[in-house]
């Protein structure tokens, strides 16, 4: 990017980011590297490693990770790279004593030590204890693994700021995940973010989640890197004729959806909790990654069959709608728009985050 962008802090006087910031491919890499490699981001579940000797890999921005459980209870996590010719210490996951490397057969410690290097002898210089697997900060909330590519950021609970104790009534370290669908969309990533931010399309783009959702009570709050959009389920005392997905509910039940900064969301309902990650393919492919979590209770019901089909309406809706944007994003006559005071303060405050991130710094 060669100019500055900057956004208005009052939302009633600014203008939405430019067009060119969603569809210019140069954006995207300078994201990844500011925005994406220095943000905690979800890796996997704190269920996939927790006993000692449980580990997952994953990637990260490109980057080959090795996620693992030691032998004291400690979450480590490292570059999944051995430090001989770069082969690979762990595929895939389950449990292990040990790590060994698929290429010549080093080993390595749960704590990510050098234990062995078979065949090394006579090598000048070489201090087993300087090979160790190379760290990454990895932490755990809720029921996921996070990581963060920056050495130097923030402990991740800290940086959820007050997200922790917002969210504290969902027992989200109890839940079970049920099922996961992975959805690719024709458009930047920011586009989904922006539309995941408002309510206001909710009258044209959702028919059925309106139905369910008291539309002129919808609320949103902006806090320092997450926000928080809210609204009362209807009640049965609204009982209308079309058939609803939450028709036994009581009155003061309310869906709450958060969003954390940069890509990440929950998206929070009476009887389970949606967790998406919105990832970056190219600059105009964008992965949306859909987990759907449930009380031990309900998962062996039918509640989540009818909750993941209702989820997955109302997200072809938003896939569509967001295509259509990404495309039009493109038109030479559109550069930025404006936002309602009313409806738009979190896409606001999404632009304000990504203005002022060090993507501008530069
Ligand atoms: S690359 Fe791992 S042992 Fe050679
Ligand atoms: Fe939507």
């Amino acid at each position: 990017m060669d100019s500055k962008i900057s956004i208005d802090p009052e939302v009633s006087r600014s203008w939405t980011l430019p067009a060119s910031v969603y569809i210019d491919p140069g954006v995207l890499e300078r994201e990844r590297k500011e925005i994406f490699s220095r943000t905690w981001q979800i890796v996997g579940r704190r269920d996939q490693v927790s006993r000692p000797g449980d580990f997952f890999t994953a990637e990260l921005m490109g980057e080959p990770l090795l996620i693992v459980r030691d032998q004291a209870g400690e979450l480590r996590g490292f570059f999944n790279v051995c430090r001989h010719r770069a082969g690979p210490p762990a595929v895939g996951c389950g449990s292990r004593k040990v790590f060994r490397c698929g290429y010549h057969g080093w080993t390595y410690g749960l704590d990510g030590r050098l234990l062995n290097a078979p065949e090394f002898e006579g090598v000048e210089d070489f201090r087993a204890s300087e090979f160790g697997l190379v760290p990454v900060r990895a932490e755990e909330w809720g029921a996921w693994v996070f990581v963060n590519l920056d050495k130097n950021a923030e402990p991740l609970i800290p940086s959820l700021r007050e997200l922790p104790q917002q969210t504290e009534r969902y027992k989200l370290d109890l839940l079970k995940l049920h099922s996961r669908r992975d959805y690719v969309m024709d458009c930047n990533w920011k586009v989904y973010i922006d539309n995941y931010l408002e309510g206001y399309h909710l009258p044209s783009v959702h028919p059925s989640l309106n139905r369910e959702l008291d539309y002129g009570k919808y609320e949103t709050e902006t806090y320092e890197r997450h926000s928080r959009q809210s609204s009362p389920i209807r009640g049965p005392e609204n009982e209308a004729t079309v058939e609803r997905r939450y028709k036994q509910s009581a009155g003061d039940m309310a869906a709450e959806y958060f969003w954390m900064f940069p890509n990440w969301m929950l998206n929070c309902y009476p009887d389970n909790v949606s967790l998406n990650i919105i990832l970056p393919l190219s600059a105009e492919k964008t992965l949306a990654i859909f987990e759907w979590y449930f009380p031990e209770s309900v998962l062996k019901t039918d509640a989540p069959e009818t909750t993941i089909k209702f989820s997955d309406e109302i997200q072809l809706e938003d896939g569509h709608i967001c295509e259509i944007v990404h495309r039009n994003l493109k038109s030479s006559s559109y550069t930025r728009g404006r936002f309602s005071v009313k409806q738009e303060r979190c896409v606001h405050h999404f632009h304000r985050l990504y203005a002022e991130s060090s993507l501008n710094r530069a």
